[in-house]
Formats: structure tokens, C-alpha cells, sequence
């Protein structure tokens, strides 16, 4: 186990890598730890987890809303928990958002480690202390920044990990790479999905490459006022279709980039001449590059995404792949070239 240790203002937050579940034990006792986690992980895993007490959820964003939490909550009155109880989140993003809202409000606040299962929560939910649920059709209406004390990668979980979830965690790691790391870009590029998969090795590199990248982003802006926002690179267009189409996250953010990358270069003095290259990438990882959609009801949507100052909308964009800029561009211009753009 390598632990590489990031400092936040409310705590420092120890990744630690290449780690086994079994090194829990070293890092909070059976008897003061809960373990929350969702019926399809604790079915895959449930023997790493005896000896521990555990509530399982319904696995799903379905399940990420306040009765759910409420209910989690009565759980913990139920078990007598104390504010020296770990609370540990053991599996995917819908998971560890969870685990770290009722840890952040249970007493006000208990001691909470996070086991991301899948790969897009291995590098990018469980990072960076954003949590929560959504209201109604409202994505992560309600929550807090409340950061973990650890973050524990044993990717031995990802043997059961679907394929379809693989190629979700990828449309993260590419906008890693489009927004940061030219390198990844280029390195992606002459592997596949099916190597990664099969090479341990490789997979490890590649997430703690992909956690340095986020932690580097949101231990500078913890408050999201600058560089935390190129992480919505993709996710403006993204967000629309999303809903619209009912896709999986994933997906939309692989079509809300490749938009990204057809206004970055539509926009004359940021050169940007790498769409066609972001598009050959993304495809090669199995994700979506275009969709049919009806164009005005993704501009109303548009219109109410909470990055619009009146007149302006601010778009994550790109300069050259790697290097990444927030710029504001107006309703005007996308509204007049959506067609061109997604
Ligand atoms: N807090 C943040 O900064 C942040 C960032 C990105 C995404 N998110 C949130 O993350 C969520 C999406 O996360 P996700 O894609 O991990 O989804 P998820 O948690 O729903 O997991 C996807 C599916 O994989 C299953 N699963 C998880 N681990 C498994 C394993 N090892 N083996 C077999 N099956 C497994 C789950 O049961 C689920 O069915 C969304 O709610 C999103 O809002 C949060």
C-alpha cells in the first residue's frame, strides 16, 4: 500500500494506492465502523466485507435522494453510532455521494473513508468532497463539501465491474487527459479499453495519474471560483442531453466534449484544430460521438444551465489538447450555430 497524502483546508485526505480492503482493519476497528454500500457490490464482495456492520442500498441514481438518506440515518440511530464511528462508502459515485453527505450531517459530522468500486468514482466522485443527493429531476440539488479522512483503491473490486461502467469512467478520464495531460491523451491513444482491462499494472497508473490530475485541480480550488471549472469541460452540452435523452452520464459527457471541441474551434483565436482527433479517441473507447436531437429543446435547456450570466454562457473550451479555458460566449452565437456544433 503507497499512500500519497493531499491537504485541503478541513483536512489532509491520504489516497492510499494499490491497497487491499483487508487494510481497513489497520485503519479503523470492525466495531466502530459502518460500512454503506449497494446490494450488487456487497453481492460481488460481500466476503470482504464480515465482520462488518453494513447498510446496503438500492443499487442506482434512483436511490440517491433525501428519503433514501433519512433512511440511512434511522439505520445509524438504530446501531447506536457515536462521532468516533467510521462511516465508510464502498462502491460507485451514487454510493460514495452518499456515504459522504450522512457522514458530513450525521451528528454534525463523522469520521468518514471512502472504497470507490467503479472507475469513474475511483477518479473523479470520490475526490475532492462533493456530495449529495438529487431532488426530483434536480442533479445534486442538496449537499456539502465534506472531505474524507481516506480514499482506499483496491482494484481488485473492478474484476466484477461491467463493461458498460468501464466505459462510463472513460469519458472522465479523457476529459482529464483534454483538459490537462496531453501525454494521457497520446497514451490512451495507443492503447484500447480491452488492454487496460486486461493489465493491472496499467490500470493502476492510469487512476492514480487520473486522481493526481483532480486533486491537483480541487486541493487549489477547493471553492470552485477558477481552475475547478474545467472539470465541466463536456458536462454544459452534456447535462442537456443528458435529461432530454435519459443517457448514461458517461455517454452525454463524450457528446457534450466532442461539442466542447467543435466550438473551441469555431472560436477563431483559440486555433484549436484537434476535434477530429478528441472524436477518434472517444469512439475508440466505445462512447457516443454525435446524437440526433431536437436542437431548440437542447438551446431551452441551455438557457437554464446555472454557468449563463445574462447574455453569456461560460464554456469550457480548449486551446490545444491539454490545456483547457473557461470563456464566455454568447446566446446569440449558440443559438445561431448549434446545428454545427453538436
Ligand atoms: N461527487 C463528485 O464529485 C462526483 C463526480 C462525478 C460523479 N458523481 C456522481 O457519481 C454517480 C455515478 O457514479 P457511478 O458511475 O460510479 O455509478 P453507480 O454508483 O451507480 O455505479 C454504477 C453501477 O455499477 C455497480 N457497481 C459498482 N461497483 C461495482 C463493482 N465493483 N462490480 C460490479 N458492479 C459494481 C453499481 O451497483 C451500479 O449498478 C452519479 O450520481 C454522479 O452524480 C459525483
Amino acid at each position: 500500500m503507497r499512500n500519497s497524502a493531499y491537504t485541503f483546508s478541513q483536512k489532509k485526505v491520504n489516497c492510499l494506492f494499490d491497497a487491499s480492503f483487508a487494510d481497513l482493519a489497520d485503519l479503523c476497528s470492525k466495531e466502530k465502523t459502518i460500512i454503506i454500500t449497494d446490494e450488487n457490490v456487497y453481492g460481488y464482495h460481500k466476503q470482504k466485507m464480515e465482520g462488518f456492520r453494513i447498510i446496503k442500498i438500492t443499487p442506482g441514481e434512483k436511490t440517491k435522494n433525501q428519503k433514501a438518506i433519512d433512511n440511512i440515518i434511522d439505520k445509524l440511530l438504530e446501531l447506536e453510532v457515536d462521532k468516533q464511528t467510521y462511516i465508510i462508502g464502498v462502491g460507485g459515485g451514487v454510493v460514495t455521494d452518499m456515504a459522504g453527505y450522512v457522514a458530513s450531517i450525521f451528528k454534525r459530522g463523522v469520521k468518514l473513508g471512502l472504497v470507490p468500486t467503479t472507475i469513474l468514482s475511483m477518479v473523479d466522485a470520490a475526490i475532492g468532497g462533493k456530495n449529495g443527493v438529487d431532488v426530483g429531476v434536480y442533479k445534486n440539488m442538496v449537499g456539502t463539501l465534506y472531505q474524507p479522512d481516506f480514499i482506499l483503491y483496491d482494484y481488485t473490486f473492478l474484476q466484477t465491474l461491467p463493461v458498460k461502467e468501464w466505459i462510463n469512467g472513460f469519458a472522465e478520464i479523457i476529459k482529464h487527459a483534454c483538459i490537462k495531460d496531453a501525454l494521457l491523451f497520446s497514451m490512451l491513444e495507443r492503447y484500447s479499453l480491452h488492454d487496460i482491462q486486461r493489465d493491472s499494472t496499467l490500470i493502476a497508473s492510469l487512476v492514480e495519474q487520473n486522481v493526481a490530475i483532480k486533486m491537483d485541480i480541487v486541493t487549489t480550488d477547493e471553492y470552485e471560483k477558477a481552475d475547478r471549472k474545467l472539470l465541466n469541460f463536456g458536462h454544459t452540452f452534456g447535462h442537456a442531453i443528458e435529461n432530454l435523452h435519459l443517457l448514461p452520464h458517461g455517454h452525454a459527457v463524450s457528446i457534450g466534449m466532442v461539442a466542447a471541441c467543435n466550438l473551441s474551434e469555431k472560436i477563431n483565436n483559440l486555433h484549436f484544430e484537434d476535434a477530429q482527433r478528441v472524436v477518434k479517441l472517444l469512439a475508440k473507447y466505445h462512447l457516443p460521438v454525435d446524437i440526433e436531437t431536437d436542437y431548440r429543446k437542447v438551446f431551452d435547456v441551455l438557457k437554464l444551465d446555472k454557468k449563463r450570466e445574462n447574455e453569456h454562457m461560460h464554456f469550457v473550451l480548449l486551446n490545444r489538447i491539454g490545456d483547457a479555458e473557461a470563456k464566455p460566449i454568447t446566446m446569440t452565437f449558440l443559438q445561431e450555430n448549434i446545428k454545427s456544433i453538436l
